[in-house]
This record gives C-alpha cells, structure tokens and sequence, in this order.
C-alpha cells in the first residue's frame, strides 16, 4: 500500500518486503517501511528515499560502502535536521575479506577556538553560543569522510552521488514530522541565517510539501566534478568562509584545507561467543558500549528476563560507571593520553561492579570514575548489509536538530554545532547533560568526543548484526540495550528496536524512561532507591539488520522516527 504523502499527510507504515521491486521509488509518493526481510542486500536508515537510494546502488551492483555513502548523501538533501555535509560522522565496517575498518570524520575545532572560548569575563560558561549560530560550528568532516570511503566502495562517486542531486534539484515531498520539525525551527532559522534560506516559507510547511534545494544540488555537483577540493576548497569553501565572516565564527580557509577524515583501527572485543566491532576515540560510544557489556557478562541477565527489576538494575549500575568514566577519561586520544586498554579491561570491569548492590540504588556521589591501572565519548544512523559479506554502520551528525542552525549562504547546507561536545567548562553540562573534564577540553584541531556507537556484530566471523542510533548521552545506552534484547533475550529484531528504553549517565543521578514505560516498574525501581525522570521525548531511533537463520537479512527502522528499510 502506498502513501499518496501530496494528499494525505500521515505517513504509512509498511511491514513486508518491497514487493515492488527497488528500481522505483516516486519521491513525491512513497512509503515507510518499518521492516523488511530480503536476500541480497538491505539498508535502514532515517528517510524511505535514502534507504531507497542505497538500496538501489546495491541492486546496480554497489556493495554496502557504495550504499553507504550514497545513503548519506541522500540523507545530506531529503533528511536536513541531521543528514549533513556540514557535520561529521563515523563509519565502522566489515569487509568480505575479513577485515575490520574505521573511518573518523568527526568536526574538528577551528585553530581559532581555544579552551576558554564560551567562557564569559566571569569565567562562567555560555552555551548559547556553543549551541547555536557560526561560532558553534566545527570544522565539517562528512565529505572527507565520504573520500576516504570510496577506496572500499565499487562505483565511482559521480553514480553515487546522482540521487542526492536530483532529490536537491527536483526536490521530494516532506514528511509529516519534517514539517513539524521544520516549523518548530523556522524562528530560530529566521534569527541565525544572514541569507534567506531554502527551509523557511512565508506560510507553515504540511506534510507533502515539496522542498527543493538547487544551491545544495550545485554544492553536490562541485563535489562530483572537483572531488574534496568541490567542498574543502573554491567556490563551497568560500562560501562558508563568507558565512563565518557575517555570522561573526571562525572557521577559515585554512581550516577547512587541514581537515582530513582519518582512519582508526576499530574497537574489537567479544562478548560471549560474539564478536562486536565499533568505533574508538574520539568517540566515547565503542569504549562505553564494551564497559558496559563487560560489566554485565558474567550476570544472568537471560534468566533475570527482559524489563525484570534485577535486569533493569544491573544495567542502570553498568551505564553509571560507564558514564562516570567517560567523563573523566576519555577525549580525542590524538590529544590526550587516555587509558582505554584499562578502561576496558575485563578485571577492571569486574572491579568496578564489586560495590553494585542487588535491589540498591547506587550513587553517583559515591561512584565516581574508575581507578585504571596505569600503563605498565541531530544525528542520524544508517545500516547496511550486502550479500557478499559486507556489512557497514554509519553515525552521522550535525549534533542538534539543523546544527548551528546556520546554512552556508549559497551552498544550501546546514553547520553542525559540534563544538558543544566539547567539555565548555569541567562540570558544565553540554546540550545532552554529559559533563566533562580537562580530557575533553577545547583545543585548536582537536576533535570533541561524541557518543556515537555505529557496530556490527560478528557471529561465527560472519555479520550478524549491524546497529546504531542518535540520541546524544543517550546513543550508547540504545545500543546496549537493543544488542542486550537481542543477545541475551532472543528478541525479535523489531521488537528489540521498538521496546520502550531507559538511561542512566551517571550525572544526574537519575533514570530517565522513554514515555511509555511500564509504571509497575518504575515503581519497583523506585522502591530501590532509584529517582526515574519520565521524558517527553522518546529515545533513540535505532536501525538494525540481522542475518536470520535462513541467512535472510531482517531489517528494522524504529518506530520512534520516519525511519524506513529497503532492500531486494
Ligand atoms: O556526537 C555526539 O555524541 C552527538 N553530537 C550526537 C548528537 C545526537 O545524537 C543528536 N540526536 N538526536
């Protein structure tokens, strides 16, 4: 069944494969398809076009990087809160000849920005300014990032990049929640850009309204036909050199030319009789995850059962210490020396639950981070498995909803507000509550720490799986607990994604719980000692494709979002 979106403006939710094939997709009628089950190849990601998009490349011969990339590209035009050219992201892969890859385009400070940059005379710090307009934004790394993945792709990028162009210059309509989205933000937009801009009309956008971007269609040709220097150099770098210049930033020319994505070597560890592959620092999200995984191995959290208080309760200890860690230790490790082989240490890990109590709220004032031994952390995801092996996960970000809120006057696209990853000020809270330390203070070139946690999970050296989300401090905790659903509770992919979600990030010392959760256990997590803060917001928007037992591929985008899978 199909969604005539120019008519009707509530999005349907499919749950069967395409059974139209993937060689058509009408970009002003298409559908939302929560799951589905194919042979060859699939991909999830936030929007039906872009799912729709990679999945073509695939059918056209494309493995999972080709997908990838032309994935986040589509994301870049028809997804403009968190698919960016402006932002930055991670990619972790497993390739059909086994080898495990990282690829690092997180933003990068300007070499203006110093440690004290959002700090008042007084010393006390203005997020404001970190979370909103030019001097927010971070040196952009998405399109190096797409560079540095086309070595493992197939095609070239001139056929990859073709859906993103013609979405920017034909347009496509827009979701129900895009044009929520982009109401609620109109203001905002209106205030920050010194430039009109494609995403603020003179009336309220509805669901099916078409959004045409031909300033961004010709950033994504310069890309096309001058490769990095289409964006990091010429006209598109003039442009955000201009914007910063009227918006009083400071990203210059010569930052944009010293930004290169660098590849990392990914964070490998197993968990039971898995192997989990994810990404290293200058996230925080593969550290964190393997934490807490590793404190909660060895409990039987299987037998204990899904949401059961004694399950809930361990997990909630784990993220704590976990978090409590992060804050302390972890930051760009091209920077400062972080100890991560001790962070994840099994002993140590062991060690850090031996004062976790059974049906007793911890504290975070008496947990505070580990003692490592010394040597002797808007967004979107995006899931990809191909049918020779390959499989990818892929977190990018603009950070906040639009970023900066600030498009790049004559280029068409948004800039991240990234800076505000970054530890402003020890103990100041960024725009997600995570506090940080001297490891992640600001410095010219250095990278903020993010909590993106892309993953595959091997079986038997085989994908398994491939997960990720947004969700800010609260990307990690998804993550653990959608792989926490599947590994030890054997559920159902769909359900794993869709189940009601809690967190816990050490500071503040609380439970928050997605709207929806059960109150018989809120009340019993209360009767343990433990403060549980309701949200208004859901959390997380997790895509994840599993290899099932017939070696057909699932794949599921949550509920929570626009999110869409496709496949053949
Ligand atoms: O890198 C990070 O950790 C954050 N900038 C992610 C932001 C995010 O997930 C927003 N999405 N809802």
């Amino acid at each position: 069944m199909r969604l005539r979106l120019l008519f009707l403006p509530v999005l349907l939710i499919g749950t069967h494969a395409f059974a139209q094939s993937a060689s058509t997709i009408d970009p002003y009628q298409y559908t939302i398809r929560k799951e589905v089950t194919v042979q060859h190849g699939a991909v999830v990601s936030a929007h039906p076009l872009a799912s729709h998009a990679g999945a073509r490349i695939l059918q056209q011969g494309g493995n999972a990087i080709d997908a990838a990339i032309t994935t986040q590209l589509a994301l870049a035009v028809v997804y403009p809160g968190a698919g960016n050219l402006g932002g930055g992201g991670f990619l972790v892969g497993h390739l059909s000849d086994g080898r495990n890859i990282s690829i690092d385009y997180r933003e990068m400070a300007p070499a203006k920005a110093h440690r004290d940059m959002y700090l008042d005379a007084a010393g006390n710090a203005n997020t404001t300014l970190s979370q909103e307009g030019h001097l927010a934004a971070g040196v952009p790394g998405t399109v190096a990032g797409i560079f540095a993945s086309l070595p493992y792709a197939r095609l070239p990028l001139r056929k990859l990049i073709q859906p993103a162009i013609t979405l920017a210059e034909k347009g496509f309509a827009i979701t129900e929640k895009e044009a929520r989205s982009l109401n609620a933000h109109a203001e905002l937009f209106k205030r920050l850009n010194t430039k009109p801009t494609r995403f603020v009309k003179d009336t309220p956008w509805k669901a099916g309204d078409t959004l045409i971007q031909p300033e961004l269609a010709r950033t994504l040709k310069r890309i096309r036909d001058k490769g990095m220097e289409g964006f990091y150099g010429g006209e598109t770098a003039a442009m955000i050199v201009a914007e910063m210049q009227r918006g009083k930033g400071i990203i210059t020319t010569a930052d944009l030319k010293a930004y290169k994505a660098k590849e990392r070597k990914p964070i490998v560890f197993n968990y039971k009789d898995y192997t989990l592959i994810t990404m290293p620092l200058p996230s925080s999200g593969g550290i964190v995850l393997q934490q807490m995984m590793g404190m909660v191995e060895k409990y039987p959290l299987s037998s204990w059962g899904f949401h059961s208080p004694q399950a809930i309760q361990l997990m909630v200890e784990a993220e704590r210490r976990a978090y409590a860690d992060r804050a302390e230790y972890l930051g760009d490790a091209d920077f400062v020396k972080v100890p991560v082989k001790q962070l994840t240490d099994k002993k140590y890990l062991e060690q850090r639950m031996q004062d976790y109590v059974p049906n007793k709220a911890g504290s975070s004032v008496a947990v505070k981070a580990g003692a490592p031994l010394h040597e002797s952390e808007q967004t979107t995801h995006l899931s990809v498995m191909d049918d020779q092996g390959n499989a990818v996960a892929v977190t990018t970000t603009l950070n906040g909803t639009y970023g900066s809120g600030v498009v790049v006057g004559g280029a068409g696209f948004f800039l991240n507000n990234e800076m505000d990853d970054f530890s402003v000020k020890p103990g100041v809270p960024n725009m997600y509550g995570l506090v940080g330390n001297e490891a992640n203070a600001i410095a010219p070139g250095k990278r903020m720490l993010s909590s993106m946690t892309p993953t595959i999970v091997l079986q038997r050296q085989r994908p398994y799986l491939v997960v990720g989300t947004p969700g800010g401090s609260t990307i990690m905790t998804s993550v653990f607990q959608t792989l926490i659903n599947i590994l030890e509770f054997n559920m159902p992919v769909s359900q794993a994604v869709n189940e009601t979600k809690f967190h816990h990030q050490w500071l503040p010392d609380q439970v928050d719980v997605e709207p929806d959760f059960p109150a018989g256990i809120i009340s019993s997590l209360e009767q343990m000692g433990y403060k549980v803060t309701p949200r208004r917001s859901p959390i997380g928007r997790t895509e994840v494709i599993r290899v099932n037992n017939k070696g057909m591929l699932e794949a599921v985008g949550d509920k929570r979002g626009d999110d869409s899978a496709a496949g053949y």
